[in-house]
């Protein structure tokens, strides 16, 4: 389990940890960025926006520069969630930049553990659905890519369950209440 954070600190309260969440996909244009806008919507909910920053990222640079898939966007917007950004690779460096890097499905586990400079960042990551209690181990976030529309809405449904997941686990972890 990896210490607390304790790095920067939100400019009103010099004592509330920034904790650095990343999502990771193949494209960052269909499930990470759902995933972060989801996040980023659950989080500041919750009232933990100045506390959690979320990013997503891609393990490939096939649409590096290129915004979210516009399914994605329809599909998160008619939830009332904003899914923006544009797609980028995850770098190594990325590691020292973020407590929790969060896979979406097992092949983007693999690369990113075997992009991992180290054993503290290899513990970093974790499978997105490893926190739904619903889902079985090792589940993946199902690639909609090539498929229809309902498949990005069955990707939002999964990673709501798993961001609250997620939530529950940082707060547990980084002794937020
Ligand atoms: P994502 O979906 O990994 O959820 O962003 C994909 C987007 C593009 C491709 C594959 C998956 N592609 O092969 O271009």
């Amino acid at each position: 389990m990896p210490p607390p954070v304790v790095r920067s600190t939100a400019p009103h309260d010099i004592l509330a940890p920034m904790v650095h969440v990343c999502f990771v996909c193949l494209g960052n244009i269909c499930r990470s960025p759902m995933a972060e806008g989801v996040m980023r919507h659950l989080v500041a909910a919750a009232g933990l926006g100045d506390t959690i920053a979320v990013e997503s990222a891609g393990t490939s640079a096939y649409h590096e520069g290129e915004p979210p898939d516009a399914r994605s966007r329809a599909a998160a917007r008619a939830r009332g969630i904003d899914v923006g950004g544009r797609s980028r690779r995850f770098v190594r460096q990325d590691f020292s930049r973020f407590d929790y890097v969060i896979a979406m499905d097992t092949e983007n586990l693999d690369d990113l553990i075997g992009l991992a400079p180290d054993p503290a960042a290899e513990r970093k990551v974790s499978l997105l659905l490893a926190f739904d209690p619903a889902s079985p181990p090792h589940a993946s976030v199902p690639d909609p890519y090539y498929g229809g529309a309902d498949g990005f809405g069955r990707v939002l449904d999964l990673c709501t369950a798993g961001c609250r997941g997620l939530i529950e686990h940082i707060r547990r972890e980084q002794g937020i209440r």
